[in-house]
């Protein structure tokens, strides 16, 4: 039997697979789930054209579960993590992803909670497009030279609310006013990193020059206090914070960054930080590993925190 619409590979039926593949369904797309357990060579064999083989695990997860892919679906992955940046889709010799910037947050048992509209770009933005609309969230399907910033755009603002949350209490909203000195240090030091991390990747001055200009940090920080201010409610630390302190702090001293307050934090709530290479370890800009790559080099680094 054939089906009208090509189907739609999901790849981890967590939170954003199961809420995505609901779209995916709702807009009228097969859906074929990816699990831990299955093999997607062989599943390859029965879905060789899928219209989009959607990578919905976490941040650690992603080398592994993508490294697992044969190559014919390769070129048609979408991606949606958090702290993602371009360097670590072409680490694994991934090309032109489409990219889901998920301004929405799915928690167990919740229904979906938009904080802004959630950004799509990529050669198949459209399809998730459709998803989102099967879902009622709302999106903005931009062109690809404004990628970079949206991504570090959600990586501000993930960042700042989860290692904020590890120190300060109350939401959201309290940190524009009542923890205003730390939000302001913990804003500076991730746009330091990310614009390092961006540079660094880069390869030669052009193109160093060129992935600089496209981050503005007055509209990144326009993007973060807007986004805040949508939702203030929002919670602060959520499970997932040590371990994206752990993976920055790592980031950052590799790159031989100082950045003050995510030492503290990281003096504070990671036991093992003094254990993290130090700057001189790692000299070379070129060779700094991707957020998406450390866990292969730090096998001791745990799962996702529950
Ligand atoms: N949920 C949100 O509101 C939200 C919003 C924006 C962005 N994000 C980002 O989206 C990503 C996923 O978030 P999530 O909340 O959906 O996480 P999640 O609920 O933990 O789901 C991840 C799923 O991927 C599965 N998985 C891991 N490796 C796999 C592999 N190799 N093959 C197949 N499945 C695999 C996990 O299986 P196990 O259960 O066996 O570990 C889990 O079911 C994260 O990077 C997160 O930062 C999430």
């Amino acid at each position: 039997m054939n089906f009208p619409n090509a189907p739609v590979v999901v790849v981890g039926l967590g939170q954003l697979g199961s809420v995505l593949s609901e779209g995916f369904l709702r807009a009228g797309y097969p859906v074929v789930p990816v699990l831990r357990r299955t093999r997607p060579e062989a599943l390859s064999q029965i879905t060789p054209e899928p219209a989009l083989v959607l990578v919905t695990v976490g941040e650690d997860d992603l080398a592994p579960a993508v490294s697992r892919l044969p190559s014919a679906w390769r070129s048609k992955l979408g991606l949606v993590q958090n702290e993602l940046l371009p360097d670590q889709w072409l680490t694994l010799q991934v090309t032109d992803p489409t990219v889901a910037i998920v301004w929405f947050e799915k928690k167990a048992g919740r229904p979906i909670h938009d904080v802004l509209p959630t950004v799509v770009s990529g050669p198949r933005a459209d399809l998730v497009g459709e998803a989102l609309d099967a879902l009622g969230v709302p999106k903005r399907i931009a062109p690809e030279e404004e990628l970079l910033e949206e991504l570090v755009a959600k990586n501000l603002y993930i960042l700042v609310l989860n290692l904020a949350g590890l120190e300060a209490e109350g939401v959201a909203g309290d940190l524009l006013a009542a923890h205003r000195p730390l939000f302001d240090a913990l804003t500076g030091e991730v746009l330091e990193l990310q614009r390092a991390l961006v540079t660094s990747a880069a390869r030669g001055s052009a193109a160093r020059g060129s992935a600089a200009a496209q981050l503005d940090d007055d509209r990144l920080r326009a993007t973060l206090e807007r986004a805040i201010a949508s939702d203030p409610a929002h919670g602060l630390a959520g499970r997932s914070a040590p371990r994206r302190l752990e993976r920055n702090v790592d980031l950052a001293r590799r790159l031989g960054l100082t950045l003050p307050t995510f030492e503290r934090l990281a003096q504070r709530f990671l036991p093992s930080a003094g254990a993290v290479p130090t700057a001189g370890a790692v000299p070379t800009a070129g060779a700094v590993p991707t957020a998406g790559a450390v866990p292969f080099e730090t096998p001791a680094s745990p799962k996702r925190p529950t």
